[in-house]
C-alpha cells in the first residue's frame, strides 16, 4: 500500500466546468480564459416541464464548478442550477460551487413589511439542499445576501473592472460626478467615484408600496454643468433610470453615463433607454442581452465581460489561492 505524505495528497480533482443554459456565452468564455473545456451534459425539458440533466462523463473526485446565471426565465434557470448541482453530488463530486453570475431573488432580501417571504434566503437554502459545497456570486443586491448561506463563497464586485473602464473614458469626461440612482447604492457609489477621483451626488428615491414604478424625488449634490456617471446595480423594468437621467438634466448636467453591472432590460426596458439621452450604456455580461434590445442602443452599449474575473476567481479557488489579493485587499 502507498503512503502518501500529507502535502501530497490532494483533496480535489481537477476543475471540471459546466453550464446550464442561461449564460452559454459568458459560460464559453470563462472555459476559454481557464482552458478548460465545458464538460458535455444534457438538460431536457419533457412535456409536462419537468426537466432532466444527464452528465456525459463522471465528475466523481472532481472540484466542480456548476456555471448558471439566474435571469430570465427566471424559474427554469434556477431549476437548472438546482438539478446539476444534485446530479453533480449524486455522482460524487468532491467539492461543487454555484458559480452564479447574476442571483435570482436578491431584491427579496428582508421583510420591510408584514406577512410577506424572504426569497433570496430560500434560495441560497435550495442552493444548499441541492448539494452547493461554496458559491460564487457578482453583486447580489444586498451584503446581507451573504449571511443566507451557511457555506463559504466569494460576492464579487463588478466595480474594479467598471472603474477600469470610466478611467479608460475619463479624459472625454467634462467634470465627472459619480451619481448612485438611489441612497441604498452611496457606499458603493462613493468607491466608484473614489477609484476615478470625481466627486458624488445622490439621488433620493422612494419606492410606492410594491409598485415597480419607483419615484425619484431630488438629487443631493452638484451635477450643474457637469458630466454624470449614474450608477446602480441592476436595470430591471429601466423605471429608476429614466426617471434619474431626467431629474439629473433637469438639474442642469451635461452628458449623461449610465452603469449597471446587471442589465435584466425586462419588458419594454431596451426601448426606454434607447429614448434616454444617454452617452453610453456601460454594462457587463451577468445577464445576457438578446441581440434585438441590443440593437436598440446599438454603439451606445458597452458590456464589459466578467469572464476573466470568473475565470481567475475558480482558479484562485482551485488552488486555495487569496481571491482578495486580486483587489489588494
Ligand atoms: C433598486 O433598489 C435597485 O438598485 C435598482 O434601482 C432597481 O432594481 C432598478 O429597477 P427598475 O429598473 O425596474 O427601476
Amino acid at each position: 500500500m502507498t503512503h502518501l505524505a500529507h502535502h501530497d495528497m490532494k483533496m480535489y480533482g481537477g476543475i471540471k466546468l459546466y453550464a446550464g443554459t442561461g449564460s452559454p456565452e459568458l459560460a464559453q468564455k470563462v472555459a476559454d480564459y481557464l482552458g478548460e473545456p465545458l464538460c458535455g451534459r444534457d438538460i431536457i425539458q419533457f412535456p409536462n416541464e419537468n426537466l432532466f440533466v444527464k452528465l456525459h462523463s463522471s465528475a466523481r473526485g472532481q472540484d466542480v464548478y456548476v456555471i448558471q446565471t439566474t435571469s430570465s426565465p427566471v424559474h427554469r434557470n434556477l431549476m437548472e442550477l438546482l438539478i446539476m448541482v444534485q446530479t453533480l453530488r449524486l455522482d460524487s463530486a468532491a467539492r461543487i460551487t454555484a458559480v452564479v453570475p447574476y442571483f435570482a431573488y436578491g431584491r427579496s432580501d428582508k421583510k420591510d413589511q408584514p406577512r410577506v417571504p424572504i426569497t433570496a434566503r430560500l434560495v441560497a437554502d435550495m442552493m444548499e439542499v441541492a448539494g452547493a459545497d461554496r458559491y460564487i456570486l457578482i453583486e447580489p443586491h444586498a451584503g446581507q445576501v451573504q449571511g443566507f448561506f451557511s457555506v463559504p463563497g466569494d460576492v464579487l464586485t463588478a466595480f474594479h473592472m467598471i472603474a477600469d473602464h470610466l478611467k479608460s473614458i475619463k479624459p472625454q469626461l467634462h467634470d465627472p460626478v459619480v451619481v448612485t440612482v438611489d441612497l441604498g447604492f452611496a457606499k458603493k457609489g462613493r468607491n466608484v467615484a473614489a477609484e476615478i477621483d470625481a466627486p458624488i451626488a445622490f439621488i433620493e428615491k422612494r419606492r410606492v408600496a410594491n409598485d415597480a414604478k419607483a419615484q425619484a424625488l431630488t438629487v443631493i449634490g452638484d451635477v450643474k454643468n457637469r458630466d454624470v456617471v449614474l450608477v446602480d446595480d441592476e436595470i430591471d423594468t429601466g423605471g429608476s433610470i429614466v426617471q434619474a437621467v431626467n431629474l439629473v438634466k433637469e438639474y442642469g448636467a451635461r452628458d449623461v453615463y449610465v452603469i449597471c453591472v446587471h442589465p435584466i432590460f425586462s419588458a419594454s426596458a431596451a426601448e426606454r433607454l434607447a429614448a434616454l439621452p444617454v452617452k453610453q450604456f456601460i454594462t457587463t455580461d451577468t445577464v445576457p442581452i438578446s441581440p434585438e434590445k441590443a440593437a436598440l442602443l446599438g454603439d451606445r452599449l458597452k458590456i464589459l465581460s466578467v469572464s476573466s474575473l470568473l475565470g481567475e476567481v475558480i482558479l484562485r479557488a482551485h488552488e486555495g489561492r487569496s481571491v482578495g489579493e486580486m483587489f489588494n485587499e
